[in-house]
């Protein structure tokens, strides 16, 4: 794992999977690198984790001080320990359904409707929020599996009534309590992988709970929903790493 700089929630981030790390027993190392760190230190760092052979994962927390290029930091992760599932290799991978790793977000949201049973085939499935990391490849995923899929972002028009329409809503926007109970179908899922803080400083998520729950059938808090299931893809990832590197077949 590797951190850049004291951002708050980044660190707890780290800690928790780090503590993951220790309860299944996987061996790990910190680089915790100051705020002032050059592209040139933290690509050095990425390239000798990528030849140390005990290092199966390699995880750079994002989001990276503005000064540093996130792209190139990614693009030098070797593709076999992209545990995160950013590299362009392992992206293309998945829009191809051929790959290795799944991002451990969108992954841990398919986990956990598999293991509610709710089928997503010919569902319609909602995405609010495009980013790289939840967004596309949760959208992707839905496809993968046979859902209807619509992505909405900061130009959609009508999005209340978009989102009305879902069966399954994921909520990846990043600003507390958006999703209000006026923009949920009666019934629907509500998946909310916001990590935000609400006017008092308190963590809360993207959908606005106390509002939403009583017309949902499903919804996951925050914290305790999503967070952990991420948390649970990263070890999974990190396992898959490790035997795709010893060609170990199971
Ligand atoms: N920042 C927010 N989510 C993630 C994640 O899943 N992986 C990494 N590396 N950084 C993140």
């Amino acid at each position: 794992m590797v951190i850049v700089g004291d951002d708050p929630a980044s660190r707890v981030y780290v800690n928790n999977k780090k503590k993951a790390c220790e309860a299944v027993g996987f061996y790990s190392e910190e680089y915790a690198l100051p705020a002032s760190a050059t592209q040139e230190e933290l690509l050095d760092l990425v390239n000798t984790l990528n030849s140390k052979a005990d290092i199966n994962g390699i995880l750079v927390q994002l989001p990276l001080p503005k000064h540093l290029d996130d792209k190139a930091v990614i693009a030098a992760i070797n593709p076999q320990k992209d545990v995160d599932a950013f590299h362009a290799v392992n992206v293309g991978k998945i829009m191809l359904c051929e790959y290795d790793f799944l991002p451990c977000t969108p992954a841990g949201v398919m986990e956990m409707l598999h293991s509610y049973d709710i089928p997503v085939e010919g569902k319609e499935c909602v995405v609010i929020g495009r980013s790289n990391i939840v967004g596309k490849p949760m959208g992707m995923l839905l496809l993968h599996e046979n859902g209807t899929v619509t992505i909405c972002h900061s130009r959609t028009k009508n999005l209340a009534e978009v989102c009305r329409r879902a069966d399954i809503l994921v909520a990846a926007v990043g600003i507390p309590k958006f999703v209000k109970a006026d923009m949920v179908k009666d019934g629907a899922v509500v998946i909310d992988v916001g990590m935000d803080r609400d006017e008092n400083g308190k963590l809360c998520g993207d959908v606005d709970f106390e509002s939403v729950k009583d017309k949902c059938s499903f919804i996951t808090p925050v914290p305790g929903g999503v967070g952990p299931m991420t948390i649970a893809t990263l070890m999974k990832n990190t396992l898959k790493a490790c035997k795709l590197q010893n060609n170990i077949n199971d």
